[in-house]
Order: structure tokens, then sequence, then C-alpha cells
């Protein structure tokens, strides 16, 4: 099988690397790509990966680029182009394409959609009101009390999203969005659940957590990403089961009935609350950087998986399978992020914190002369696996420890609380 990632992120690094431990897939082309993924092709034998330009603004473009290599499966990483509807001329064109069409990727595109899909299905979410002006945003505002909850209902690369106990900056974010969400604030742990499905069939991954906050103990702004684990050993019995049944599969039939059937990865932020579990967000594609953290447990070859969601014969698929492994992922971030990442600040340390086994997906990192740089606020996943949270840990933060670059930030809490067992629901 031969397959078209596109995107340029630690996410897409993740999947073509996972991709090229497949043996049913014998090409992996990621475009743009980046220079991290550039570098696998010698670490695969017989199996062709490598990057190809193009802007994926450009559907015509990235069409042409599927059809030149004789494409077998196109996976779309990132949300702006599936919400741009970058799935449907590939389909149109014949290719069989993991990720949703532009209407269903709305999920993730509208907070306003999200919310109808979840009401008409009955799934637990936060109550919210859809305001448009600032005085509508004032009265919700109030109607719930602090800590306020205001999103941009638009995508904003993790930004759109404020949480305070500030009533003049829960305002003031309210006037800066053309549509925004006022929601009740919902306390407890957060979970990060995928599921792969065809638009009928549901196949959950394992639970993650994701750290949205820059800094240690949950302070600072909040970002894409910071740094995820999984498997969650506080998580109750039966979550992933009560996720499925409560919200994937639900949310699946609903978008179905509707006409714009959901296939590719369907990502359930939630928080689990002291009432039940509640969705915080949709997301229509892999997490990041959950899926750098998840991806080095998967047993199952996740090529043939992303084909049969993509040709509608998940009905047929195994449930995944997982190593009996803990797996944590660390980014690190340029200085300034998330404000202002510098760009040009010269990398190194990569080969030495790969020695043990532990892998450094690239995100924001360009090529200059002789020199690897930061071009980009997340710059690099340090993903390490270990037989519990702890060990994984340790093999994490050492490599953390060998990566050089001036002014970088990390935080050095992640998979802490869990790994001490205090996380309670
Ligand atoms: P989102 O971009 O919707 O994932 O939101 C970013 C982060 O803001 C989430 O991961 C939560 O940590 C926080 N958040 C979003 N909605 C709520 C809410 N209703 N109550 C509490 N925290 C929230
Ligand atoms: N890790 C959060 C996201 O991918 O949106």
């Amino acid at each position: 099988m031969k397959v078209l990632v596109i995107g340029s992120g630690g996410r897409e690094h993740a999947l073509v690397w996972a991709l090229g431990q497949d043996p049913a897939v014998e090409q992996v082309v990621a475009a743009p790509g980046n220079p991290g993924i550039a570098a696998l092709r010698p670490a695969y034998d017989g199996q062709t990966v490598g990057c190809r330009p193009v802007d994926i603004a450009d559907h015509d473009a990235v069409v042409a680029l599927a059809q030149e290599l004789g494409t077998d499966l196109v996976v779309v990483g990132p949300e702006v182009p599936l919400v741009a509807g970058l799935a449907d001329p590939l389909r149109a064109a014949g290719i069989a394409v993991f990720g949703p069409s532009k209407e269903a990727a709305q999920i993730e595109g509208s907070k306003a959609f999200a919310k109808d899909v979840m009401a008409a299905a009955s799934v637990p979410t936060g109550r919210a009101y859809i305001c448009t002006t600032p005085e509508q945003a004032a009265e919700a505002i109030d109607a719930f009390g602090p800590p306020y909850v205001v999103k941009d209902d638009a995508l904003a690369a993790g930004k759109g999203v404020v949480v305070t106990a500030d009533r003049e900056e829960a305002l003031a974010h309210a006037a800066e969005c053309e549509q925004v969400l006022i929601e009740e604030y919902l306390d407890g742990p957060e979970v990060s659940l995928f599921a792969i499905t065809d638009g009928t069939t549901v196949l959950p991954m394992q639970p993650a957590q994701d750290f949205k906050r820059l800094g240690d103990d949950d302070q600072g702004p909040n970002t894409g990403g910071m740094g995820a684990y999984t498997p969650l050993p506080w998580a109750p019995d039966k979550l992933v089961e009560e996720i499925t049944e409560k919200v994937l599969q639900p949310t699946v039939d609903e978008l179905r009935r509707r006409g714009t059937p959901f296939s590719g990865l369907l990502y359930a932020g939630l928080a689990l609350t002291s009432r039940g579990l509640r969705v915080i967000e949709f997301n229509c594609r892999f997490g990041d950087p959950e899926t750098q953290a998840l991806l080095p447990l998967l047993k199952t070859p996740l090529g043939g998986v992303l084909y049969a969601a993509a040709t509608g014969k998940l009905a047929d698929a195994e449930p995944l399978s997982w190593k009996n492994a803990a797996s944590v992922a660390v980014v690190v971030a340029a200085k300034k992020y998330p404000a202002k990442p510098r760009s040009g600040d010269v990398i190194t340390g990569i080969e030495q914190a790969e020695a043990g086994g532990v892998r450094v997906f690239h995100a924001g990192t360009a090529v200059d002369g002789d020199d690897l740089v930061t071009a980009g606020g997340r710059v690099l996943a340090v993903s390490a696996t270990g037989k519990n949270l702890d060990e994984a840990r340790q093999h994490a933060y050492s490599a953390v420890g060998q990566i050089r670059i001036k002014g970088s930030q990390h935080r050095t809490d992640i998979a802490l609380k869990a790994a001490r067992g205090e996380i309670t629901v």
C-alpha cells in the first residue's frame, strides 16, 4: 500500500513512523513533511519514506500529487485542511482518504455545530450559550458566574479558549470573537479518547491525557498541548466502553443520520466531573501530542486499520491491540511560545536523546545550512515508553535533558500526578 500523509507537525511525524512499521505499507510520503520525517528514510529497508513539498491549501495540487505517487490512501493530519474540505476532492478523484468531509469536519470547525450535534444525539456536555454581541456575552457570563469559560466559535489553533476568574478578561476575550460560546465550568480530570471510524463502526483507541497549559501545575496560558501520556492508571473501569456508548457512537450515528457521515478520527476531549462525563470538545483528527505518546504502544498495524476506515470496512476489524507498557511525550517549545515563538535557534542533542530508544518527533524544525533550527512554537515531542509511567517519565526526561535549544521551554510534570497516584475521579 502507498500512503500519503498531509501535514508537517509532530503528529504527522508519528503517523509516518507508525505507518512505516506496517509491513503492508510499501511507501509513505509526507507532504510537505518536516526534517524529522525526511531523516526517517534510511530506517526503513524496502520502504520508501520521504517528503514532497506541496501547498496544502491548494487542493488541486494535493490531488495531483496523490495521483502522481499512485497513492492508495491519503491521511490528512491537521484540522485546517480538513475544515477547508481537502478530503472531498481527493475522494471525488477516487482516492481513499482517512479524514472527514468538509461538512463532517464542522464538528471541530464550529463549536456551535458540535453543540447542536450533541444536543440531537443526547451526548453529555457542558451547558452553553452561543453569543454574537457583547451584551449577550455579558449576560451569559454573569448567568454562570466564575470561573468563566469563553470559547471562540471558530478554529483558533488551541488559543481560542479562555478559562478565567477575571470577569474583565472573560468579557475582553468574548469581544474579540465574532461568535462566542460561554460555557459552564467543568471540573475534574480531562481525558482524550480517539476513535477510528468509517462513519458507522467505531474503533476506540486507549485513552490519553494532554497538558494544555504552558507551565507546571497547569499555570500560564493555554497552548496546543505541552505533553501527554497513556494509558491512564487512574481511569475508572469501563471508561472506554462508557465513552464509546454515550459519546462516540451516538455522535457518529447522528452525523450519518444527517447525511454527512464522519469518516476518519473522531477525537473526544472530556472532563470526568462529579456529575459524570462531559464532552469539552470534539476534534476531527488525531490529537497532538497525544498521538506521539499513543502510537509507540499500538501493536495493530496502522496502515491496515486506517485503510479499512477509509474504505468503509471497519465492521470486520479486530479491536485495536496495545503493548502492556506506558508512554510519555514531552513537548519542547521555542522561546516565547505561545505568544511569539522565536525561530532560528539551533537545535542539538537529538541523536544523543534518541540513543536509548526514545523517539524525537519533529514539529517546528527547519534545516538551515548544516544546522537544524527552530521554526515553530512546539519544536519537538520527545516520546518514551517504559514498563510503567515512572519509567517512561525517566526515559523521556533524561532524553529532554540531552536536547539543547536556547531559551526553550518544557513542562517538568507531564504524567507526574498520575505516576504518583494523585489523580482521583
Ligand atoms: P478546548 O480548546 O476546547 O480543548 O479547550 C482548551 C482547554 O480549556 C481544555 O483542554 C480545558 O482544559 C479547558 N476548558 C475548556 N472548556 C472548559 C470548561 N467548560 N470547563 C473547564 N475547563 C475547560
Ligand atoms: N492535544 C490537543 C489537540 O490536539 O487539540
